[in-house]
């Protein structure tokens, strides 16, 4: 897939100069850092681990001259809005990507309750925390966006990762709703839900040789990255993937909540419930 700078400078004075992606030390969010670099986008990188956010922001300032600005810190905590918004004053944020998720495998009832309220916090109160933030002075500025990232478990009760697929579909149900508020406004925001993709973070929570939740195999995140942001702007949902779109038609539309909640289960337990 081409890259998304190909939008052109339309891209960049719509959503510029700078974008702050959340969760960027790997995977899916260290995608988006690099296609808005390309795009000609100044950054601020969020993630708890320094040092791979340097290494990236290093890399991307060598390779597009732009400038880059890194924030260690956890987006669990309780001050963690502030710490950002303090790590961005002076900056003009035109594009907010809430990229981060807590996700942890297992029975609900095996799973310490520590464990979901962290995903609560880090997938939940984190975007309504930067949205909140960084959408107002968007909004006076009468442009912008913002991505949340969501999973095709918001769209049923996925058994297993329960929380988990609770808070996409929060994310999914704000980032629709703050799209049609904020369009307003002129600022664009977009659910992207993501089927399996094959981050560090997938693959450090897979069994190997695990069949895929849909079928298709797990998409590059590169290629997540450059549907969402060729999406912003368009619409309020992309479903990543031609896979996950047909897959996701049929459980949504085409057969009863009960038959989409059962084929999840199976697919799960099949994938998660055996020796890896
Ligand atoms: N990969 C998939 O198969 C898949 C499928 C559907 C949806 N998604 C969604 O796509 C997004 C990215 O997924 P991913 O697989 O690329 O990566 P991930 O393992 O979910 O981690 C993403 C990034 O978030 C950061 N992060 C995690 N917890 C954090 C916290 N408490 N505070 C600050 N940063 C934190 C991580 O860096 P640090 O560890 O350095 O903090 C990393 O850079 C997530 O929202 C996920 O729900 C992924």
């Amino acid at each position: 897939m081409p890259p998304v700078s190909l939008r052109g400078a339309a891209f960049a004075s719509r959503y510029g100069p700078c974008a702050l992606v959340a969760g960027a030390s790997e995977g899916i969010g260290r995608s988006f850092a690099r296609e808005l670099a390309a795009a000609g986008l100044h950054l601020v990188l969020v993630a708890r681990r320094a040092p791979p956010l340097d290494a990236l922001g290093n890399e991307l300032r060598d390779a597009h001259g732009i400038d880059v600005r890194t924030v260690a810190c956890d987006l669990a905590e309780a001050g963690a809005a502030e710490t950002i918004a303090g790590a961005c004053r002076g900056l003009e944020i035109g594009l907010l990507v809430y990229n981060a998720a807590a996700s942890s495998v297992g029975r609900f009832l095996d799973t310490p309750l520590d464990t979901h309220l962290r995903a609560i916090h880090v997938n939940a109160r984190g975007p309504v925390l930067l949205a909140h933030a960084f959408a107002g002075p968007m909004a006076e500025r009468g442009r912008g966006g913002i991505v949340l990232m969501s999973s095709l478990t918001a769209f049923q009760g996925t058994p297993l990762v329960s929380t988990y697929g609770a808070t996409k579909a929060f994310n999914l149900i704000l980032a629709e709703g703050l799209w049609s508020e904020l369009a307003e406004h002129g600022v664009d925001v977009l659910a992207c839900c993501a089927g399996a993709t094959s981050t560090p973070g997938y693959e450090r929570s897979t069994p190997r040789r695990s069949p895929t939740l849909f079928g298709p195999d797990p998409q590059d995140p590169g290629d997540v990255a450059r549907e969402a942001l060729r999406a912003l702007g368009r619409r309020p949902l992309v479903v990543t993937g031609s896979g996950n779109r047909i897959a996701s038609f049929v459980l949504r539309r085409l057969v009863t909540r009960r038959f989409a909640i059962s084929t999840m289960s199976r697919a799960m337990k099949a994938r998660y419930d055996r020796p890896s």
